[in-house]
């Protein structure tokens, strides 16, 4: 087998020019600042490291990418019949009895957002897949179900505004049970693809920017509200008045992106090996190499 170490890779004078060049593209996109922006980054960062070492490729890249961009015009929608009594019911159960597993992750969730979240809950993965079908049809794109998790938020809730990773591109908001109203926030969609993402991350002007037509939605228990999430600004304001607040979420892609949800799946996708020397350094979200 081939030695495929870095420190063999390195020693090779074209792989360590691009590797030098991939180090200066991080270093000059840096960190965009929001909850889970690490894939728009990494748009950004391939974006600026291809036009240096292959910009005859810049144009199929953002093509490739558009198709996790929504229909031009999406704007979410409140479905408030998606599920019978007996499953809201299920739902319900299974969500007030679930036991958070403590640890380092569990404590991040209660810091940033007052809540305690459980992730891909067998029966809730079961309701995630049994849905797909008719989202997908209101959406006009088969989907991919991927992660879901259940967030019970305390008095101390909050959601500050950004968007998601594309694996929660179509992101189903189902409001579980909650003691009052939590408004949720979200804008038109914005062209990130094309670069309409501020390099300097200011969430306060963001949020009033009415260029980006935030709309208020107030969703009741056994309501959901389906928008893009990784297209689509949304946040919460932290709740004032205390209270619980128990939301599931489903996350779904579109089929045929797989390879694009990945950016470690780029370079073979895309058909541009020079890409390597740089999705080699997207590791772990929030720890690209030089970053
Ligand atoms: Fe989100």
């Amino acid at each position: 087998m081939p030695d495929t170490s870095p420190e063999t890779r390195l020693r090779d004078p074209g792989y360590f020019g691009l590797h030098l060049q991939a180090a200066a593209a991080i270093r000059e996109v840096g960190q965009l600042g929001w909850y889970d922006s690490h894939f728009l980054r990494r748009v950004a960062i391939a974006r600026a490291y291809l036009a240096k070492v292959r910009p005859d490729t810049l144009h199929a890249f953002a093509e490739g990418l558009a198709l996790l961009a929504p229909a031009p015009g999406f704007r979410e929608f409140v479905i408030a019949d998606v599920f019978d009594a007996a499953t809201r019911d299920e739902i319900a159960a299974i969500a007030r009895a679930a036991q958070p597993e403590p640890g380092e992750r569990q404590a991040r969730e209660n810091a940033d957002f007052g809540r305690d979240v459980l992730w891909d809950i067998p029966r809730y993965l079961e309701f995630q897949e049994a849905i797909r079908p008719r989202l997908a049809a209101l959406v006009g794109r088969p989907l991919v179900s991927s992660y879901n998790f259940l967030s019970r938020y305390g008095a101390d809730g909050r959601c500050d505004v950004h968007m998601d990773d594309p694996l929660a591109m179509f992101t189903f908001d189902y409001c579980i049970e909650q003691d009052a109203v939590w408004p949720i926030h979200v804008s038109r969609v914005v062209d990130w693809i094309g670069g309409e993402v501020p390099a300097q991350f200011d969430p306060a002007a963001i949020i009033a920017e009415p260029g980006l037509d935030f709309r208020e939605h107030l969703l009741e228990p056994g309501h959901a509200l389906l928008f893009n999430g990784a297209s689509q600004w949304h946040h919460r304001h932290p709740k004032s008045r205390g209270g619980y607040c128990n939301l599931l979420f489903f996350h779904y892609y579109p089929e045929g992106c797989e390879n694009l949800v990945a950016a470690h799946r780029w370079p073979a996708h895309f058909g541009i090996p020079e890409l390597e020397p740089l999705c080699e350094l997207f590791t772990h979200p929030g720890h690209d190499g030089l970053g």
